[in-house]
């Protein structure tokens, strides 16, 4: 590894003159491989956060890459509203096979997890002919004015309200706060009798493995006693999968886990093995509700993304991609878990699959989010790069390609060891 501080003074000065000011690092990639990332500078990086958990098939995967060139000699852009394409309805097939539930289904092709997000609820709203949407505490669901709205932490949103109306946020478990399925459960009904009638409720929104909001698997009976509820009420389930899909927790979808089919389904960063693409699965009724003209858009399932997303999604629909990955995961959690038990910083190593965080704390269990800075910008001096997560900034997440070496995990492992003692 031969990353050292950042001296190329230069390329950052060139960043700040152009481009609108958002979170990135003073960095320049020139190129990237599998689980590694190298700069203009020449630095190279191991990445354990692949583009915000795009890269669970490995940078430049070859087979991706072999699809998008055979793609680009036959045709570019073509709009799914006026004409057909294979590749299209290839991936919606793909989709739908993600998707768990023993009945017919159907998809439909966005850009980005956000545009993927509003389908959903349009679709949802359309089809219960009602206007509710909930969603829960440290959700994260986009940053487009309907999608911030539903996500929770207000750094995301601070300023550029008035948000989306008809959205109603009820507790989300948090076990290791003390939050329970049971609390959460409880504050859902409470709501239906002070703040939301339930027949008013088209949609509830959760993610079965909260990314941005600190990598918070959802309890084990939650999700099913979700359904449940919902059933009861007309109300549709929406499961956001846009970061903890497509492999991410070792399994097409981390609803599978829970043993739950969700109505609907929303997709994106890994479904395109590096290309932006995003997609909605869902019951065949509620899909083909929709009027003509009622979703769609421009660059929809464009064709390049579609060609990579369809090898993307076949490849995580292979049970060795599945098994290698659920390795992958089971390997890192003894990792991270031998690494809490000598590390006052972590007060909970939590995940599923290999969709893992640390949470860290101070002596009294307080929220550290400063000792996670602290972590994540030593390991970025150390040539590993690392993301934080959570409400309060103090949860590091794992989202290291699933094409991952052992020695690449354990070179990173040993550098995240020594940047927490470093922080401790
Ligand atoms: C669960 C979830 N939903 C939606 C989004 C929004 O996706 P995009 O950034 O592609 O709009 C994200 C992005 O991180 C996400 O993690």
């Amino acid at each position: 590894m031969t990353a050292t501080p950042n001296t190329d003074r230069l390329a950052v000065e060139r960043d700040r003159w152009v481009a609108a000011p958002v979170i990135g690092r003073p960095f320049f990639v020139e190129r990237a491989e599998g689980a590694r990332i190298w700069d203009v500078d020449g630095r190279e990086f191991l990445d354990f956060v692949g583009g915000i958990g795009v890269a669970n098939h490995g940078h430049g995967n070859p087979e991706v890459v072999a699809a998008i060139k055979e793609q680009l000699d036959s045709y570019l852009h073509q709009c799914f509203s006026l004409h057909s394409y294979e590749p299209y309805i290839d991936v919606c097939r793909l989709l739908c096979e993600c998707h768990p539930g023993d009945f017919e289904k159907k998809a439909f092709l966005a850009n980005s997890g956000a545009e993927a997000v509003e389908n959903a609820v349009k679709i949802a709203r359309y089809f219960t002919k009602r206007d509710g949407i909930i969603c829960l505490d440290n959700a994260f669901h986009g940053r487009t004015l309907l999608t911030m709205t539903l996500t929770a932490k207000m750094v995301y949103k601070q300023g550029m309200g008035p948000f989306a109306p008809a959205i109603h946020r009820a507790t989300g478990p948090y076990p290791f706060r003390g939050v329970t399925s049971d609390d959460a459960i409880d504050d859902l009904h409470r709501m239906f009798k002070n703040q939301v009638d339930p027949s008013e409720v088209a949609a509830i929104i959760y993610e079965p493995v909260q990314g941005e909001g600190g990598f918070m698997p959802m309890p084990d009976d939650y999700p099913m006693r979700l359904q449940e509820i919902a059933a009861e009420h007309g109300i549709l389930i929406i499961a956001d999968e846009v970061q903890a899909g497509m492999g991410r927790t070792g399994t097409p979808s981390a609803a599978e886990h829970y043993g739950v089919s969700p109505d609907l389904m929303t997709w994106a960063k890994s479904m395109g093995g590096g290309m932006p693409i995003s997609g909605v699965s869902g019951r065949a009724d509620v899909m083909d509700s929709v009027h003509k003209g009622g979703i769609g858009g421009t660059y929809g399932g464009n064709p390049l993304s579609c060609a990579a997303a369809k090898v993307a999604i076949t490849q995580v629909l292979d049970p060795n991609f599945q098994d290698s990955a659920k390795a992958l995961g089971a390997r890192m959690r003894s990792r991270l878990d031998s690494l809490a038990e000598n590390s006052n910083l972590i007060g909970e190593v939590r995940g599923l699959g290999p969709m893992l965080g640390i949470e860290l704390v101070d002596a009294d269990g307080v929220p550290n989010g400063a000792a996670a800075a602290a972590v994540v910008a030593e390991a970025f001096d150390k040539g590993l790069i690392l993301m934080g997560a959570g409400v309060d900034g103090n949860v590091i997440r794992v989202l290291v390609p699933l094409v991952a070496t052992e020695a690449d995990i354990e070179e990173g492992m040993q550098i995240l060891e020594q940047c927490l003692e470093n922080a401790s």
